[in-house]
């Protein structure tokens, strides 16, 4: 079966790299964007212009990230999140990529300098400006008080999630690494991705295309299942949940 191949693939391989979308996190509760039920079926995404230019765009996502504040901080790391940590302290794992923003993989026993998130991270925020970190707590709280979403107390430009937005730049060191660990692979996996996001979705074929062995893991079929070397059309946490060693 898929499984077994994916099982043979993964002890044949001397460095595996990961790299997860949404898909790995819905059995945690949180939704992805494209499925039925996705953030992007309910609301339309806010683009970095749009924030940075209008007052109401910016309460509008802060009221937003403020509606999902219980469901990120009762997430726990899943199987696949799991399974791939497991991958991780054996040695097979050097790192994952990825374009979520959750924070599951640090959870899931990752050292931070060993999770390339392409997408930022959603769990804090940071000023436009200058790059000035807050507490989510501080920006909930100011923005009780005034009824809007704050401003940074060292240079007055507006605070956002520490996320990438559609518009926004990607980040040059978090590009630069997931683009020399995607070259140095031997085995690249693929994981609840719809892989339609670029530049992101170019990492796939770009360590195809350096020589490793491509898998994709997704429920739904994908955009790139034609140049993979393996695909699972299956759930990942039941797909993952073998790898898991505690
Ligand atoms: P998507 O929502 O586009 O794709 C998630 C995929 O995971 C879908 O194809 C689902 O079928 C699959 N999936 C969900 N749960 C699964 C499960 N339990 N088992 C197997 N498959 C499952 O999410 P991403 O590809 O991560 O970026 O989205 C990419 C980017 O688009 C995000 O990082 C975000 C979004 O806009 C920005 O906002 C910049
Ligand atoms: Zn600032």
């Amino acid at each position: 079966s898929g499984v077994e191949h994916l099982g043979d693939m993964i002890a044949e391989a001397r460095v595996i790299v990961p790299f997860t979308g949404a898909g790995i996190s819905t059995e945690c509760g949180i939704p992805d964007f494209r499925s039925p039920g996705g953030i992007w079926t309910r609301n339309r995404p806010i683009p970095f212009d749009e924030f940075v230019a209008s007052r109401q765009a910016r309460d509008e996502s802060w009221r937003r990230r403020f509606a999902m504040e219980e469901v990120f901080a009762a997430a726990k790391p899943g199987r696949g999140h799991r399974a791939l940590a497991s991958l991780y302290r054996a040695g097979k794992v050097p790192a994952v990529i990825t374009q979520n923003i959750d924070n599951l993989h640090q959870a899931s026993g990752f050292a931070a300098e060993h999770v390339i998130e392409l997408h930022g991270n959603t769990t804090y925020a940071r000023c436009i400006g200058c790059g000035q970190a807050y507490q989510l707590d501080w920006v909930k709280r100011r923005f009780d008080e005034e009824g809007a979403a704050p401003n940074c107390t060292a240079c007055d430009e507006p605070v956002k999630t520490a996320t990438i937005s559609f518009g926004q730049m990607m980040p040059d060191d978090e590009m630069q690494r997931a683009t020399a660990l995607s070259q140095a692979c031997d085995l690249f996996i693929a994981i609840g991705s719809s892989l339609v996001v670029w530049p992101a979705a170019g990492f796939p074929m770009m360590a195809k295309n350096a020589g490793a062995r491509l898998v994709i893991i997704n429920r739904e079929p994908t955009e790139q299942d034609d140049i993979a070397d393996l695909v699972i059309h299956h759930d990942i946490g039941e797909t993952l949940g073998p790898f898991v060693r505690n």
